[in-house]
């Protein structure tokens, strides 16, 4: 194991943030885990998955544990399931791309989300009506306390809109080193019913459309709206959408009876945050070096050189009008560290 020093996180961050970390160490097995764990040598550390759902905003003074534990595999195979496995540092779309080299269907609409295959349930990614939860078959994580391996159950990771155990009652206590899917072999089910992708599969003349072809269509829509953190610092969505009560919404419908919304259930209602962001003014504002993304308002904006700082009072000031003009609190979904 090489421990480093003094060096920046730069690129271990989807932001681009320039902070330091007193010690790092890249990690490529559970033994080397292990090894740090019981060592009383570094006795603060700070696990770094892909980075992509963070914002840092001060030098880490500790030792920084980068997890690269590598590899993928097709554990078992029936008629019409494929249950798959990958190493907790393997990059998601990378992953996701290598199942639909084998054609097995599931995670086509989860194409191009940044980061890695270990903090995916961590968050339980999702987008365009589909989320980890509708095809994780289960999850082992090293507890940090014991450091014996445990295996987390869909049920167990107690799987939310943005969230599970591992953000509640399991945060901090456990690091996630490798997840199993429940893919379809043969017998595909496409979820193209969310508005964009149909129309950017008729854009692309698809008639019949394969698990591959919606794999495409999402990543040509991501692409048109979403900025490639490779060339420009972002998180993602950094807020979650507000689900607030059927009476809060009765009273916003009336001020804005426009706004977008989704049913969650007969007490809830969903309202996409980048909406709120929008008519508060903010989309494609830019302060300096940094700002709001001009095609969605969701995702903060990281032009070369901005603090964590900067990004962090930006998103104040965001939730602190939106709270202010539509009386709706939004809550950060990175973490701000
Ligand atoms: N909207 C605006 N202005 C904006 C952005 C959105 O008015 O700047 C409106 C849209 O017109 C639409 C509604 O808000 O009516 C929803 O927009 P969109 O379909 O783009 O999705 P979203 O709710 O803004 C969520 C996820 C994304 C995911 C997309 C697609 C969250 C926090 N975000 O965004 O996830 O890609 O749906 O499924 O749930 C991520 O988590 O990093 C992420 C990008």
């Amino acid at each position: 194991m090489h421990i480093q020093h003094n060096i920046s996180l730069k690129p271990y961050n989807t932001f681009g943030i320039d902070v330091k970390a007193k010690q790092f160490v890249s990690v490529s097995s559970i033994e080397e885990l292990k090894d740090i764990y019981t060592s009383s040598a570094y006795p603060k550390k700070f696990i770094l998955g892909g980075g992509s759902n963070m914002l840092l905003t001060k030098d880490i003074d500790a030792l920084v544990i980068h997890l690269n534990l590598k590899g993928k595999q097709i554990i078992s195979q029936s008629d019409n399931e494929v249950l798959v496995q990958s190493l907790a540092g393997e990059n998601w779309h990378e992953f996701v791309l290598w199942t639909l080299e084998n054609d097995f269907g599931g995670l086509e609409n989860l194409s191009l989300i940044p980061g890695n295959v270990g903090t995916s349930p961590i968050q339980n990614i999702g987008a365009y009506g589909v989320e980890l939860k509708d095809v994780f078959h289960s999850c082992n994580a090293l507890n940090l306390e014991t450091l014996e391996v445990e295996t987390f159950t869909k049920d167990t990771c107690e799987f939310d809109y943005r969230n599970s155990i591992f953000k509640q009652q399991a945060k901090g206590k456990y690091i996630i080193t490798s997840v199993m899917f429940n893919l379809s072999a043969k017998e595909h089910i496409l979820h193209t019913n969310y508005g964009a992708i149909t129309s950017e599969l008729q854009a692309m003349m698809v008639t019949e459309p394969t698990i591959q072809d919606v794999s495409k269509a999402v990543i040509a829509i991501r692409e048109s709206k979403l900025p490639d953190p490779k060339e420009i610092g972002n998180s993602g969505s950094f807020f979650k959408n507000p689900i607030i009560s059927k009476s809060e919404f009765l009273k916003f419908k009336k001020n804005f009876p426009d706004a977008p919304h989704y049913i969650v259930s007969d007490k809830e209602v969903k309202v996409p945050a980048g909406w709120l962001i929008e008519h508060a003014g903010f989309k494609g504002k830019t302060f300096d070096n940094y700002g709001v993304h001009k095609k969605q308002a969701l995702v903060l904006v990281n032009y070369g050189g901005a603090s964590g700082n900067d990004i962090l009072e930006l998103s104040q000031l965001i939730q602190e009008t939106v709270a202010r003009i539509f009386d709706i609190n939004i809550e950060a979904e990175v973490n701000i560290i």
